[in-house]
C-alpha cells in the first residue's frame, strides 16, 4: 500500500499538477472526440496543429513574450542548446562569453567550443570564486562588447543556486542567452532582456522530450544556411516548428500545464507561492540549530531546488530512506553532491513543503 499523499520532490523529470495528469488520463484514448490519443495522431493533423498553436499562445501570454520573439518546441533537451546556440549565433564572431555558476553551466561551457571556431571565454567562475556557494554578480562578469552572446544558467539545479535578481545587461552589450530549465515560469521575468531563453520542459513545464526555445527575431539573421536544418533555428521557424516531427505528447501535456498555470493566476501568483514555499523551507533548515545545513549564501539560494545535508553521510542516507516510506519521494541529492535536495517547482504545493518540514523536525527529534 502506498502512503498517501505522495509528494514528489524530484529535480526532473518532476512533479506535474494532478489535475493535468487526470485530464491526460481522461483524454488518453479519445482526444476531444477524435477517437484516438494525441500520442497516435499526425503532427501535421489539424488537431495537433491546434494543440501546438494554443500551447505557444498560452506560453506567450504567461511569459508576456513580445511579438519580435519566436517560440520553438524542439527536441534534444536543454543540453542540445549548449551547442545549438553557438552554431547559430556565433557565426562570424571570434568570441562567446560563458559564465560558470554550477554543474550545468560548467557542462555548457565544456561543450560550447565543440564545432565552433569562436573562443569560449570564461566570463566568471563561481566554482573558483565561491566553490559554488554563491554567484558572481553580473557587474563582475568579464564581457567583451564584440562577443556573440553571453551564456549563463539562471538557476543551478544541482548546486541549489539562483540569481535572485534577474540578470540584465546594458543595451550596448551582447545578447544574453539563458538556460532557464529549472525555473522557467516560476517568477516574472522580462523576456526582452534576453536574446535567447531555452529550457528543457521536464521541470516546470511538462514531460521530458520538449525543449522550449524563445529567440529574438533579429538574431535569426546570424543562422547560416551551412548549419544542418535540424540544428538550425531559422529552418525550424520557417517551417512553423514542423521541420521534423516534434515531441507531440510532451507538447500536449505542456499545453495542459500552461492552462493550469493560467487557472492558478499565472506566473505572478506562482512567484508569490514559490517565494513562500522556499522561505518556509529555508527557515526550517536555518532554525534547526545546525542539524540541517545549507551552505549557500542567503542571497543566492534557489527557490526551486533546496539542498541540505546533516553533515553525516549515514544520517543523510537514513533520511532519504525514511522520508521515502513516508511518501516524501526523490529527496536524495545529486550523485556528486550527496545530502538531500527538495525540488519545489510550481506544481509542488505548500502542503507538500510543510509535510517535508514536519518530517524533518520529527527526524531531528529522533536523531539530533
Ligand atoms: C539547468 C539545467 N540545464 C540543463 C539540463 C540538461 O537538460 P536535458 O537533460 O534536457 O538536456 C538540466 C537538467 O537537469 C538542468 O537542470
Amino acid at each position: 500500500m502506498l502512503p498517501t499523499p505522495i509528494y514528489n520532490f524530484s529535480a526532473g523529470p518532476a512533479i506535474l499538477p494532478e489535475s493535468v495528469l487526470r485530464t491526460a488520463q481522461s483524454e488518453m484514448f479519445d482526444y476531444n472526440g477524435t477517437g484516438f490519443s494525441v500520442m497516435t495522431m499526425s503532427h501535421r493533423s489539424d488537431v495537433f496543429m491546434s494543440i501546438l498553436y494554443h500551447a505557444e499562445q498560452d506560453l506567450r501570454q504567461l511569459m508576456n513574450i513580445p511579438d519580435n520573439y519566436k517560440v520553438l518546441f524542439l527536441q534534444g533537451g536543454a543540453s542540445s542548446q549548449f551547442n545549438m546556440v553557438v552554431m547559430n549565433l556565433a557565426n562570424g564572431f571570434k568570441r562567446v562569453d560563458s559564465v560558470i555558476t554550477g554543474n550545468w553551466s560548467a557542462i555548457a561551457h565544456s561543450q560550447m567550443g565543440k564545432l565552433s571556431d569562436a573562443e569560449i571565454h570564461l566570463a566568471a567562475d563561481g566554482g573558483a570564486l565561491f566553490n559554488y556557494t554563491n554567484l558572481p554578480p553580473v557587474n563582475s562578469w568579464d564581457i567583451g562588447k564584440d562577443s556573440a552572446f553571453v551564456h549563463f544558467v539562471i538557476n543551478e539545479t544541482v548546486h541549489g543556486l539562483q540569481y535572485r535578481e534577474v540578470p540584465k545587461l546594458g543595451d550596448d552589450m551582447p545578447p544574453l542567452v539563458c538556460d532557464m530549465s529549472s525555473e522557467i515560469l516560476s517568477r516574472r521575468i522580462n523576456v526582452s532582456d534576453f536574446g535567447v531563453i531555452y529550457a528543457g520542459a521536464q521541470k516546470n513545464i511538462g514531460p521530458s522530450g520538449a525543449t522550449i526555445v524563445i529567440i529574438r527575431e533579429d538574431l535569426l539573421e546570424r543562422c547560416s544556411d551551412r548549419i544542418p536544418d535540424v540544428w538550425n533555428y531559422k529552418s525550424h521557424i520557417e517551417r512553423q516548428g514542423m521541420y521534423n516531427t516534434p515531441a507531440t505528447y510532451p507538447i500536449y501535456i505542456s499545453g495542459l500545464v500552461f492552462r493550469w498555470l493560467q487557472s492558478q493566476g499565472g506566473v505572478e501568483q506562482m512567484e508569490t507561492i514559490n517565494t513562500l514555499k522556499a522561505k518556509t523551507l529555508y527557515e526550517a533548515i536555518d532554525n534547526s540549530g545546525g542539524f540541517y545545513i545549507n551552505n549557500v549564501h542567503p542571497g543566492a539560494r534557489s527557490k526551486m531546488n533546496v539542498i541540505f545535508h546533516t553533515g553525516n553521510k549515514e544520517l543523510d542516507e537514513l533520511f532519504a530512506q525514511e522520508s521515502t516510506t513516508r511518501g516524501l519521494r526523490l529527496l536524495r541529492g545529486y550523485k556528486s553532491m550527496g545530502g538531500m535536495r527538495a525540488s519545489i517547482y510550481n506544481a509542488m504545493t505548500l502542503q507538500g513543503v510543510e509535510a517535508l518540514i514536519d518530517f524533518m523536525q520529527e527526524f531531528q527529534r529522533r536523531y539530533g
